[in-house]
C-alpha cells in the first residue's frame, strides 16, 4: 500500500516537471528520429558542432571567463574555421562564404548571386546578461573571441566592409568588454544598443516604415510590432545565439533571441528610473511560458522565425556555446546577478566547459539539436520545464501547425515549413534521420567535431 502511494505521488510530483501543471501531450522530445517539416540549404538538415576543450580554460573563480587567459583567440578562429567549412562541405573558407550567400540568395531571390559590395548584414548578439549597466560581468552569453573571430570572417574572407555590418542587441547595453574589442580591430563596425551612451555605440531606431503582426488576437499590440531602422533595411541577417536555459521559456536559442529586437509600443520597460523604454517582449511574455502553454499553443516565436526580415532574412544562426548557463539570472545567489557559466557534466563535454559553437542554416534544426543537448545536461534543469519544444512543433509545421494557427506574421501570406524538427536516438549515439540514413534520412544529420583529444 504504501509502496503503492509512493508511486502515485511520484506519478503526480515528477512527470510534468517543476512546477508544472500541465502534462505535455505527446511527451518532450517527441519525435524521435520522425522528421516534421522540411529542411532547406547546400547540405539540408545539416547542424555543425564543433568542441574544444582546450579552447576555454577559466578556473570558475578568478577574472572573467572572457579574460584572454581564458579563451584561447587561436583555437577559437580555428573552430569557427571548421564550423564554415563543415556547414558548406567545401575545405576552403572563402569558397564556403561564397557558397552560402548563393544558396541564400537563390532561396531568396530566384537568383545565384554572390555577395555584392554595399550589401548590409545586421548581426542578433544575446546580451541578457548585462543587467542594465555598462559594466562588464561573468554573465554567461556570447564571447568577445567569438566575435572577433566572426567578424574577421566576415572582413577578410566574405569582403564585407566594417561600415556595411551592423551588431547589436535592442533591448540591452553592449558591455565595455565587447565595445573595447571592437574599437580595437573593427573601429568602423557599428554597434547598437538600446541607450547608444558609451563610445561609438548607437542608439536603436524604430523604423515606421517596418512591419511585423502576431498571428493571434490576443497578442496586445497584435499589429504594431516596429523592428529597428537597420535591420529592416538589411541585405542579410546572421543571428548569434546564446546557449543556455531560461526562466520563462526553458532555454533560449535562435527563437527566444529576436526577443531582444522588437519595439512595443504597448509596454515600458523602465530598466532606469524616469526612462521611457519600448525595446522589450513583456506583453509576449505569457506566450512563452513553457508550463503554461502545453503543445497545440500559439507561439509567439514562430512569428518571429517566420517574419521575412528576421530568421527569414539570416544567412545562417550560430551558436556561442562556449561558455553556456543555466539561466539569465543567478538563482544560486540571492542576489539579483546573471548567472555565470557552468561546467558540462554531459557526454563528451565531461565536465569541462561547454567549449563549443554549433552553426546551421535551418533554424529549427539548430535548435532541435541544442535542445537535446540543454535537456539532457543535469546542469541546465530550466531546460526540462514545461513543454519547451512546442515552438519547434509549431515552426516546422508552420503550414498546418498543431495548434491550428494562420501564421503570417508579414500580412503578407500564411508561413510555410521553418525547417526540420526531430530529437536525436539517445543522449550517448546522438543519431538523428540523416546519421542512421544519410541516403534515405529526411531530418536532421548532426556533424560532430571533437577537436582536442584530452
Ligand atoms: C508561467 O506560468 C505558470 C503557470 O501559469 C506561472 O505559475 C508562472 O508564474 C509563469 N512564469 C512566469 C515567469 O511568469
Amino acid at each position: 500500500m504504501r509502496a503503492l502511494l509512493i508511486s502515485i505521488f511520484l506519478i503526480f510530483c515528477c512527470l510534468g516537471f517543476e512546477v508544472n501543471s500541465i502534462v505535455c501531450d505527446p511527451p518532450v522530445g517527441t519525435p524521435v528520429n520522425e522528421p516534421w517539416g522540411e529542411s532547406f540549404g547546400i547540405n539540408p538538415g545539416r547542424v555543425v558542432w564543433v568542441l574544444d576543450r582546450e579552447a576555454t580554460t577559466w578556473d570558475g573563480v578568478n577574472g572573467y571567463f572572457f579574460d584572454s587567459d581564458n579563451l584561447d583567440q587561436s583555437r577559437v578562429d580555428n573552430m569557427l574555421d571548421k564550423a564554415i567549412t563543415s556547414l558548406t562541405g567545401n575545405d576552403d573558407v572563402v569558397e564556403s562564404w561564397d557558397m552560402l550567400f548563393r544558396d541564400f540568395n537563390k532561396r531568396k531571390h530566384g537568383k545565384e548571386n554572390g555577395y555584392v559590395p554595399g550589401q548590409t548584414i545586421a548581426m542578433k548578439i544575446n546580451l541578457n546578461g548585462d543587467y542594465g549597466l555598462y559594466i562588464d560581468n561573468n554573465g554567461n552569453e556570447v564571447t568577445p573571441q567569438f566575435l572577433k573571430s566572426l567578424m574577421t570572417h566576415l572582413t577578410k574572407y566574405a569582403g564585407v566592409a566594417q561600415t556595411d555590418l551592423y551588431v547589436y542587441d535592442a533591448s540591452r547595453l553592449i558591455m565595455p568588454h565587447f565595445r573595447k574589442m571592437f574599437e580595437q580591430y573593427f573601429p568602423d563596425i557599428n554597434l547598437v544598443d538600446n541607450e547608444g551612451a558609451e563610445g561609438s555605440i548607437q542608439r536603436v531606431q524604430p523604423d515606421p516604415t517596418s512591419y511585423l503582426q502576431f498571428s493571434n488576437t490576443a497578442v496586445p499590440a497584435q499589429k504594431l510590432t516596429k523592428l529597428p531602422t537597420f535591420v529592416n533595411q538589411a541585405d542579410y541577417m546572421i543571428e548569434i545565439d546564446d546557449f543556455r536555459g531560461h526562466d520563462m521559456a526553458s532555454f533560449t536559442l535562435s527563437g527566444k533571441n529576436w526577443f531582444g529586437s522588437i519595439y512595443r509600443p504597448d509596454v515600458n520597460c523602465n530598466f532606469k528610473p524616469n526612462t521611457v523604454n519600448h525595446w522589450c517582449p513583456m506583453s509576449l511574455h505569457q506566450f512563452v511560458n513553457t508550463t503554461s502553454n502545453n503543445f497545440g499553443s500559439y507561439s509567439v516565436l514562430v512569428d518571429l522565425i517566420g517574419h521575412p526580415k528576421l530568421t527569414s532574412n539570416t544567412l545562417f544562426i550560430i551558436s556561442d556555446a562556449l561558455y553556456a548557463g543555466p539561466s539569465e539570472f543567478d538563482h544560486s545567489s540571492n542576489q539579483d546577478i546573471p548567472s555565470p557559466p557552468v561546467t558540462f557534466e554531459m557526454e563528451p563535454f565531461n565536465n569541462h566547459w561547454s567549449s563549443s559553437i554549433l552553426i546551421a542554416q535551418d533554424p529549427i534544426a539548430l535548435d532541435s539539436v541544442g535542445f537535446d543537448i540543454l535537456r539532457t545536461e543535469p546542469h541546465i534543469p530550466l531546460a526540462r520545464m514545461g513543454c519547451a519544444d512546442n515552438y519547434l512543433h509549431e515552426s516546422a509545421l508552420a503550414n498546418d501547425p498543431p495548434s491550428g494557427t494562420v501564421y503570417n506574421p508579414s500580412g503578407q501570406g500564411q508561413l510555410s515549413s521553418l525547417g526540420v524538427h526531430e530529437h536525436w536516438n539517445n543522449a550517448y549515439e546522438r543519431k538523428y534521420t540523416k546519421n542512421i540514413d544519410p541516403v534515405n534520412g529526411k531530418g536532421i544529420e548532426l556533424v560532430e567535431i571533437h577537436l582536442s583529444d584530452d
